[in-house]
């Protein structure tokens, strides 16, 4: 019996009616014990004195008055209780039911998730609080689907991707037990681009999975615009000069000190120069240049290489994304991580990133910017 009064609003609801109920009755009954003898005495004393007088002399035929007064009051309470208790039987009953069922309806919707079915929706009528309840939990189990989704789309990227340097190596270590590849130099040289092509995908996957999940601190500074583009062009000077790519800055005067993490800011530039040297031919011509633009610095690196489709402009952010993927392979290239990365840092330092091209053939132009210092 506790237990059903544990486990049920509804109950809870009617007992908690029931002692409301039992306390007001006790408290007019003790009341009435000790307050209607001397209050009744009173009113009849004024009686007698009035038009009253005379009929009834006697104190026998008031003390029965009394009593005959006090049965029809003490019975008057009696039902008076009892219909209070159908009262609160019917209010607990429909009160539960308009708060009851829609708890019950999310405590069921909340268990199909667990179970891992994402698409679970509550109904929200009305607007009050068991409503906003309902609108909250449809956006908690819309991001969770999200989130899932997410999470399926990523193993199957991160097992393809990983696919193909593996099968690459299994192929040749099984050329190679055949008798069918060569052992000299040129075979082992293939495998071991392989394993590194697998050393580095995973080293980006963890980037990606911690600057993704913020799991970094970032060390705000005021910086030096022009510094930072120095660096990085003196870094990337030899990979500019060993395809004969003139690597141009241009900075406009007097710009104003960024707020940025320097690591982090080193690594966007570095990203979109690399890319930019990568995918330009030899003899090109790759220019970052620095301007300000109101609150914010605006870095951008244009190149004179292979550009890209529009068709692709708007997917170009997007985690392993790659225009030509055989291509990028061909070339050494990469995973289609490192503009994730970029972008992720960017908005990190509240900043935007987007790119604009021509098309094919006719080069790209990267561009982000970054808060000014105040
Ligand atoms: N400057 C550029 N010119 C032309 N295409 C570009 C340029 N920068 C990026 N791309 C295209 O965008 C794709 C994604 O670039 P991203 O840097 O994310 O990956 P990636 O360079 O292929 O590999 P990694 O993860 O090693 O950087 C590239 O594969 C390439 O197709
Ligand atoms: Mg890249």
């Amino acid at each position: 019996m506790l237990d059903y009064f544990r486990r049920h609003l509804g109950a809870k609801l009617f007992f908690s009616y029931l002692v409301i109920i039992v306390l007001g009755v006790t408290v007019l009954f003790i009341a009435s014990q000790f307050i209607l003898p001397s209050a009744f005495n009173r009113h009849m004393g004024m009686m007698d004195g009035g038009m009253m007088n005379g009929m009834m002399g006697s104190s026998d035929s008031m003390s029965q008055l009394y009593v005959d007064f006090r049965a029809s009051f003490n019975e008057a309470l009696l039902y008076a209780a009892l219909t209070a208790i159908l009262a609160a039987l019917a209010l607990s009953f429909l009160f539960s039911r308009s708060v009851v069922a829609p708890v019950l309806t999310m405590s069921r919707a909340t268990q199909r998730i667990a179970d891992g079915r994402y698409d679970e929706r509550v109904q929200a009528i009305g607007e009050d609080e068991l409503s906003q309840l309902a609108t909250r939990f449809n956006q908690m189990a819309e991001k969770l689907d999200q989130i899932e989704s997410m999470r399926r789309q990523l193993i199957g990227d991160v097992s393809h991707e990983l696919r193909t340097p593996l099968t690459a190596i299994k192929g040749s270590m099984e050329g190679l037990m055949d008798g069918v590849l060569p052992a000299n130099d040129e075979t082992f040289q293939q495998i071991h681009a392989e394993a590194d092509r697998l050393n580095r995908l995973v080293d980006d996957l963890q980037e990606l999975s911690r600057v993704e999940a913020h799991a970094y601190d970032l060390d705000f500074r005021s910086l030096d615009a022009s510094s930072l583009v120095q660096t990085v062009a003196k870094r990337l000077a030899p990979q500019a000069q060993s395809k004969r790519i003139s690597l141009d800055l241009d900075l406009t005067p007097d710009l104003p000190p960024i707020l940025a993490d320097e690591d982090r800011a080193i690594q966007i530039l570095t990203n979109l120069t690399g890319n930019a040297l990568q995918y330009t031919p030899e003899g090109g011509q790759v220019t970052i240049s620095v301007t300000r633009i109101n609150d914010e610095v605006q870095f951008s690196i244009h190149d004179t290489g292979i550009g890209i489709p529009p068709e692709h402009l708007s997917h170009i952010f997007d985690r392993f994304y790659r225009v030509d993927k055989s291509r990028s392979r061909q070339s050494g290239g990469g995973s289609g991580i490192g503009l994730t990365i970029a972008r992720a840092l960017v908005e990190a330092h509240d900043g935007r990133i987007w790119v604009e091209s021509q098309g094919e053939r006719k080069g790209s132009t990267f561009h982000f910017t970054l808060p000014v210092a105040k």
